[in-house]
């Protein structure tokens, strides 16, 4: 399975939880490819079977919860691409601190409903990555579930 990770990141943590994906996906046997966002392209979707969403909340046009803008533009520019049968999910980062607990998440999957995609598996919320000590595990064990997911 051919399976592609964008990641958007402002102070890196999306980064290394998005690298902590791939590198268990390949562990299962996926085909991986982590790409940031400025990066992304619709043909680079469509060559993938799989499609995996990383971001973090933050502020964004005056409301706070919210994915990177360059994620939820290039979503949205998702509109005229073939997306039947690929297999797709959301990872956020964020911190528990702030009202709306990766926000992110919740705009993504309603983005995803507008574009008739149905998640593979439940989204993944992430918080505080770098201060948290399970949160490696907590990326592994669900990268691992989605991998189990998208191939039975
Ligand atoms: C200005 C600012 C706004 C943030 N807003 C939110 C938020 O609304 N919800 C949330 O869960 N986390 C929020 N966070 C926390 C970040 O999403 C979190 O630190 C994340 O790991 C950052 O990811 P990055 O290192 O990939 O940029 C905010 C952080 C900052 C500095």
């Amino acid at each position: 399975m051919k399976t592609l990770i964008l990641y958007g990141t402002l102070s890196g943590s999306t980064m290394t939880a998005a690298e902590l994906v791939g590198s268990t996906l390949r562990e299962a046997g996926h085909d991986t490819n982590v790409v940031s966002i400025e990066s992304a392209t619709k043909d680079l979707v469509t060559a993938h079977d799989a499609l995996i969403i990383a971001s973090p909340s933050w502020e964004d046009e005056g409301k706070d919860g919210q994915p990177l803008p360059e994620i939820r533009k290039f979503l949205e520019s998702l509109t005229t691409a073939d997306l039947t049968g690929k297999k797709i999910a959301v990872v956020g980062l964020g911190d528990i601190a702030y009202p709306h607990f990766c926000g992110a998440v919740d705009v993504l999957e309603a983005k995803l409903k507008e574009l008739g995609v149905t998640p593979a598996t439940a989204s993944l919320r992430v918080d505080r990555y770098y201060s948290l000590p399970d949160n490696e595990q907590k990326v592994k064990d669900w990268s691992a579930n989605f991998a189990k997911a998208v191939t039975t």
